[in-house]
């Protein structure tokens, strides 16, 4: 089964869930540590195999094409200075030529419309990957690496998910589960935010996809679902009735960087992890707990 060279970074959304951060900037460049989440996504993807990145943009996100570009002035300031080491490491965050596309979202019509704005840049692909942004995951293997690996074991579409408390089941896709197979679960059906007396399990699916690009069609022909949006659950709910998914119980931990919480949890996960943090940040937190 070949490996998944393309994946899909919807990153389109408003963020108001992050407001007033998120008037000017980006959500997608908040910053963990030291690091906006969208650059956590791409090399996320780089190590997972993807050799092109795909980026479904919108108004206000031109920050993210500058963040992934040379910074000339910046570079050669580091330079004169006898930064040398700082500039290279800038310069080996980026992307090969070339190897970085964008799209724009003309509408904020939902997550199935920003994928199928990429068809065309995903192109004869059988299968890609999707990256939403948001959701940073911490993990031994990059998570989506996992969900190739799963891919390539079964030929199947296979989607990240994770147990949530019964309460939050309204706040993500929920898969219906099947057989289990280690940390592989079948799919037998999608449903978008359900009310927890309605949910089919406390499966969530994460951001985090390997789809076929069978897709498309389908996402070409879908009517507007939860929300008023083009539901990307609703899609795979159909490709579900031609193609094979399996829910996969990623090993890492995810945080919804979205969100003020999880956004600053993952900034003391991501800090208890950098040596040259770790110790003077704890004795920080110390303070405050
Ligand atoms: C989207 C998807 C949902 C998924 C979630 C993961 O929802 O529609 O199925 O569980 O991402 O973060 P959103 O968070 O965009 O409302």
């Amino acid at each position: 089964m070949a490996s998944v060279r393309k994946v899909v970074f919807p990153v389109a959304g408003l963020g108001t869930r992050m407001l007033p951060a998120t008037k000017v900037l980006p959500k997608e460049m908040l910053p963990v540590v030291d690091k906006p989440v969208v650059q956590y996504a791409l090399e996320e993807a780089a190590e997972s195999g993807a050799e092109t990145f795909i980026f479904v943009t919108g108004r206000g996100k031109v920050l993210v094409e500058d963040h992934f570009d040379r910074a000339f002035e910046l570079f050669q300031m580091l330079e004169e200075k006898g930064k040398r080491g700082q500039r290279e490491a800038l310069e080996r965050a980026l992307p090969p030529p070339g190897r970085i596309v964008y799209t724009r979202q003309q509408a904020p019509l939902g997550l199935g419309h920003a994928v199928w704005c990429a068809r065309h840049l995903v192109g004869d692909d059988p299968f890609f990957g999707v990256i939403l942004v948001d959701d940073l995951i911490h993990a031994p293997v990059p998570c989506l690496r996992q969900l190739v690996d799963a891919h390539q074991a079964t030929g199947a579409n296979v989607v990240a998910v994770m147990e949530v408390p019964p309460e939050d089941t309204a706040k993500y896709g929920i898969i219906r589960p099947g057989a289990a197979e280690g940390d592989r679960v079948a799919v037998r059906g999608f449903v978008e935010k359900p009310r927890p007396e309605e949910a089919p399990s406390r499966l969530a699916v994460v951001g985090r996809y390997v789809l076929s690009r069978r897709i498309f069609p389908i996402l070409e022909r879908l009517d507007v679902g939860a929300g008023g949006e083009i539901q990307l659950t609703d899609a795979m709910s159909k490709l579900l009735e031609e193609e094979p998914f399996h829910g996969l119980r990623f090993t890492g931990r995810r945080f919804d960087c979205g969100d003020r919480l999880g956004y600053l949890e993952a900034i003391v996960a991501y800090a208890m992890e950098r040596e040259d943090l770790a110790a003077r940040f704890h004795a920080v937190l110390r303070r405050y707990v």
